[in-house]
């Protein structure tokens, strides 16, 4: 195997981006060079909580985990409690973290790891709301060239929005954020919920993940069973989508995802539509392409090397 992708991992745990980042630091294609944390699903300082237990359940209590900003650029922080329960993790009861939180902020951290590697070499790996990651573009722009690949959670448009009716989550909180990074020139893939919603739990598969016999997996089948309620109850839906772990699933194994390469605008202003990704599936704009939009997966595929990378853990 060649050199291993360098990634840093920028999350909001909550249950699926613990999964994607299970999935990061069980596969030896990735070195997670650090994991950011931002506010999101709970507040800050649960989120940065929360990196820290999933790296020690994955006995990689040496990795950096830098906690970053505590609310949007120029808005009041929205959590969703409602679908990640009160600790953002629940689903099972798991040690309080021994590591410590890594000196200085997420931002700094982001800026720094992206002017000393060569250029081109990171790739970012944002699985929550984009307020560090555009912090860090605005306050550092010789770093935006430098990014070699950004490929998100974010956005929804055949499959509309989770939080409005016309926004997905992660881009809804911090629209203005996520308006820089779209704009920014770095090569995107964004992972919608027009793909994440095709990756669903079954019973079948949060107990092959339960049978796996380590810990890993019991957790990953609890916290998934735990997430499936919500939207279970909200969509009839056969069980919970998986969203984070696509990002993952991506840089390991593209040719499960399918989509296009398209415009893509953040809508910033509207009344009902705040936090859309308006996307230019059907190219009727002239707006150059800056994203390569996801929404299609294999996700027989999806779940097989999930399972099996998740089986590497203890
Ligand atoms: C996104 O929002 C969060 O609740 C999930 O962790 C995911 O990143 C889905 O809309
Ligand atoms: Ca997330």
């Amino acid at each position: 195997m060649g050199q291993s992708r360098k990634i840093i991992i920028d999350t909001d745990p909550g249950q699926d981006d613990a999964v994607a980042i299970l999935l990061a630091l069980a596969s030896p294609e990735l070195d997670v060079l650090g994991v950011t944390a931002v506010a999101g699903n709970v507040p800050l300082e649960l989120t940065a909580k929360n990196a820290r237990v999933i790296c020690e359940l994955a006995r990689r209590d040496d990795m950096p985990i830098f906690a970053g900003c505590d609310a949007p650029l120029n808005r009041k922080l929205v959590t969703a409690e409602y679908v990640h329960g009160k600790t953002g993790l629940d689903g099972i009861e798991l040690p309080t973290p021994e590591m410590p939180l890594a000196d200085g902020h997420a931002v700094d951290f982001l800026i720094a790891q992206l002017r000393e590697n060569a250029a081109g070499t990171i790739t970012l790996c944002p699985l929550g709301p984009l307020t560090n990651i555009a912090t860090a573009f605005q306050r550092a722009p010789d770093i935006i060239g430098r990014v070699a690949e950004i490929v998100l959670m974010g956005g929804a448009y055949f499959e509309v929005g989770n939080v409005t009716p016309a926004a997905e989550f992660n881009i809804y909180v911090d629209p203005e954020a996520a308006e820089i990074v779209f704009r920014s020139g770095v090569p995107m893939v964004v992972m919608p919920l027009d793909v994440t919603h095709k990756v669903l739990t079954t019973r079948a598969r949060v107990e092959g993940f339960r049978n796996l016999g380590n810990q890993a997996g019991r957790a990953v089948a609890s916290w998934t069973n735990f997430f499936e309620r919500f939207d279970m109850a909200k969509y009839g839906s056969q069980g919970a989508p998986l969203h984070d772990p696509c990002v993952i699933a991506y840089l390991l194994q593209p040719e499960l995802f399918t989509g296009r390469h398209v415009n893509i605008e953040i809508e910033t202003t509207g009344t009902f539509t705040l936090g859309m990704t308006v996307v230019d599936w059907w190219r009727v704009t002239d707006r150059d392409a800056n994203a390569m939009f996801m929404n299609d997966v294999d996700a027989e595929g999806f779940y097989k090397l999930l399972t099996e990378r998740i089986g590497r853990l203890q």
